[in-house]
């Protein structure tokens, strides 16, 4: 990275939180492409950045100006080499699986400058088990972000053993370029800070309801109203994904054998259903 300033952001991924992430940068000035094999999940990308940014313009929330250069600052492209060739930065925002994740960060090791930073967005999966795929280890990071992105503030900066004091520095500063907080992790663990604690939450909640003790909606209210949290476990696994916690709960279990782990009854069946929380129409609660 030595002299390089980071001014062109590739995200790898359009889904909820790569596009999230790629308007968040683009609104900050940075110049992004945002990338993703699927057709469909651009055309879905792309049509929320050309609603998202009249409507904070309706809004008040931001000038016409501000809007025309964040929508000149972003492209979306299915063409992966474009939108890797001259990146200053990689964010991978891609499906939840190692495998994948490590023929991309392959991929990417070759189509990038060698000045380029690889980050990924993977809520649970550390950088040391993608670092070694590429020849840059020192510039390979975990950079995570939060739902919905381009609302939270935080990023965990997590350093794994490969990555470089001055690889962290840069991100943190990007971080603060975005108008995000970052926290960092000085070490890799599973899970991060906040999903660590995240999961004990829903565990707990997910166990309550299993054993009929409360209903979603009761334990959303019980969470929101005496926590203070902005919305109880419930609402917040639609939001991210009831998918997800069922995903990352059986690689878990698979991992390490511990049933705390294994998806409850509850999340196994609507896995199975396919009542995935908002991007499904139905969840624990009904959109
Ligand atoms: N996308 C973009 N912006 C959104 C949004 C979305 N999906 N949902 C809400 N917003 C924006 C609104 O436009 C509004 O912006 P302004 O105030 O600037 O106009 C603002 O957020 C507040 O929205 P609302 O008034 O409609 O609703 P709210 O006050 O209930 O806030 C919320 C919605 C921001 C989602 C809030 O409920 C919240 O913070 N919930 C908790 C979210 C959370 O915990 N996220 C972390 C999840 S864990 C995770 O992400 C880890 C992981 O690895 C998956």
């Amino acid at each position: 990275m030595e002299g390089h300033k980071i001014q062109k952001i590739c995200i790898v991924g359009a889904g909820n939180m790569g596009h999230q992430i790629a308007l968040s940068a683009a609104l900050a000035g940075f110049e992004v492409k945002c990338t993703d094999v699927n057709e469909e999940v651009l055309e879905k990308a792309e049509q929320f950045v050309t609603t998202y940014l009249p409507e904070r313009v309706a809004k008040g929330k931001l000038s016409q100006a501000q809007a025309d250069a964040a929508g000149a600052n972003l492209a979306f492209t299915k063409n992966l080499a474009e939108a890797a060739c001259d990146a200053d930065l990689v964010i991978e925002a891609v499906i939840e699986r190692l495998e994948i994740k490590r023929k991309l960060f392959a991929d990417l090791d070759r189509l990038c400058p060698p000045h380029t930073i690889l980050t990924t967005n993977s809520s649970y999966i550390i950088s040391s088990k993608i670092a070694d795929v590429t020849g840059r280890p020192d510039k390979v990071c975990n950079l995570h972000f939060f739902n919905p992105a381009l609302v939270m503030k935080l990023v965990e900066v997590v350093k794994g053993p490969h990555t470089a004091e001055e690889t962290v520095q840069t991100l943190m500063d990007v971080c603060v370029s975005m108008g995000k907080t970052p926290v960092l992790l000085k070490k890799e663990i599973y899970g991060f800070l906040v999903n660590r604690m995240l999961t004990a939450i829903k565990n707990e909640a997910i166990y309550l309801v299993d054993m009929g003790i409360a209903s979603p909606e009761e334990i959303d209210t019980a969470v929101t109203l005496a926590l203070g949290h902005p919305m109880g476990p419930f609402r917040l696994m639609d939001l991210t994904g009831i998918d997800l916690t069922y995903i990352v709960g059986l690689e878990r279990f698979q991992e390490t054998g511990d049933p705390a782990f294994r998806p409850s009854p509850t999340i196994t069946e609507k896995f199975i259903k396919k009542e995935w929380g908002r991007k499904t129409g139905k969840g624990f609660y009904e959109y």
